[in-house]
């Protein structure tokens, strides 16, 4: 079992496998995308596999496979596959924005994936496209269409934005009515790839729950699972759930169990900081397994005991200039 300084255990790590993503969410990423890294910058198939080898056998129960978008990277399905058959991996899950996606669905069930993260900001065509500045919306509602046939479980990952999609945040709850849907609303964090300069929180998770209740003032608070990064609610009689992350807020961090693998090797221990360590620059200079294993257990005594101090100690890229994509969700 892996433990960190601050007595949290230390079961789930975020596997980002690529920068790169055909969506362009303002929130993530300028119009013309970020200097995307080269194929030779990019971890591997074979050094993700070890990566996860490696930390699997030290107590990492859950892999989350995020990006940029998973399923612009050729070698996703047999990355997955081969993934999915660690011994020791618990769960392994996926996050993506539903683009590609609606035909690896079947495999995705074969391979034992049960939970999926779609990102999903809006359920209107024209405004999906002001934001995302693509033309995709249809592609995504395949994706959810896929998944939902396929009994496999859906969060929908909605980030909220003052003067985007505030008007989304209600029919996407209407979601939850008919459909075995968690909608979860999400902070806006300043991780835009400095295509914009980040306003300040303008919705923040009470603000969010006060918008919800505006229409469904019956909204009951259900317990939330240990690690849960979300406050989680039922609407009586509706069949979903929602969710709401504070994520920019930072209010669970005192249950925090996770790591970050960014797709050129970043280790990190908080989503805010900088990267404690290069996996990928040790793995090419020839470390062995016992040298990764003592670095990770390095880096997990030494974590920041929350968002705030972890950014605040950011040397690298002081202030946030970083997109999601680079960081992995
Ligand atoms: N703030 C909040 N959430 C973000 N995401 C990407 N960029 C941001 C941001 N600046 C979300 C995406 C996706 C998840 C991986 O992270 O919507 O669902
Ligand atoms: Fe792509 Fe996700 Fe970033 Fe949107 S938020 S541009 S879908 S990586």
């Amino acid at each position: 079992m892996l433990t960190d300084n601050h007595g949290r255990k230390i079961n789930y790590l975020r596997l980002a496998v690529t920068d790169r993503c055909n969506l362009r969410c303002f929130y993530c990423m300028p119009e013309d995308g970020l200097n995307w890294l080269s194929r030779k910058e990019l971890m591997s198939h074979d050094e993700m596999l070890r990566a996860c080898d490696v930390l699997v056998k030290m107590g990492i129960e859950k892999i989350r496979i995020t990006g940029g978008e998973p399923f612009v990277r050729k070698d996703i399905m047999p990355l997955l596959t081969a993934i999915s058959n660690l011994n020791g991996l618990q769960e392994l899950s996926l996050t993506t924005n539903g683009v590609l996606t609606a035909p690896y669905v079947p495999e995705l069930k074969k391979i034992g994936v049960r939970s999926v993260n779609l990102s999903l900001d809006t359920l209107d065509a024209n405004r999906f496209f002001t934001i995302t500045r693509r033309d995709e919306f249809a592609n995504v509602m395949a994706a959810l269409d896929a998944l939902l046939t396929h009994d496999i479980e859906v969060k929908i990952n909605a980030v909220v934005m003052d003067g985007k999609n505030t008007q989304d945040i209600l029919p996407l709850v209407a979601m939850t009515k008919d459909m075995p849907v968690s909608v979860r609303f999400i902070e806006e964090m300043p991780f835009n790839g400095d295509g914009h300069v980040y306003a300040g929180l303008q919705w923040d998770y009470v603000r969010i729950l006060d918008e919800i209740k505006s229409k469904y003032p019956q909204i009951q608070k259900l317990p939330d699972p240990l690690n849960s990064t979300a406050y989680n609610y039922h609407i009586p009689g509706h069949h979903g759930n929602i969710g709401i992350i504070a994520a920019y807020s930072r209010t669970f961090c005192g249950t925090c169990n996770r790591i970050r693998i960014t797709p050129q090797g970043e280790l990190k221990t908080c989503l805010y900081d900088d990267g404690v360590l290069n996996i990928r620059d040790m793995m090419r200079g020839g470390a062995g397994d016992h040298e990764l294993r003592a670095v990770v257990l390095n880096a997990i005594g030494h974590r920041a005991k929350d968002g705030w101090e972890a950014e605040h100690k950011r040397v690298i890229h002081p202030g946030i200039h970083e997109s999601m994509a680079t960081i992995g969700g």
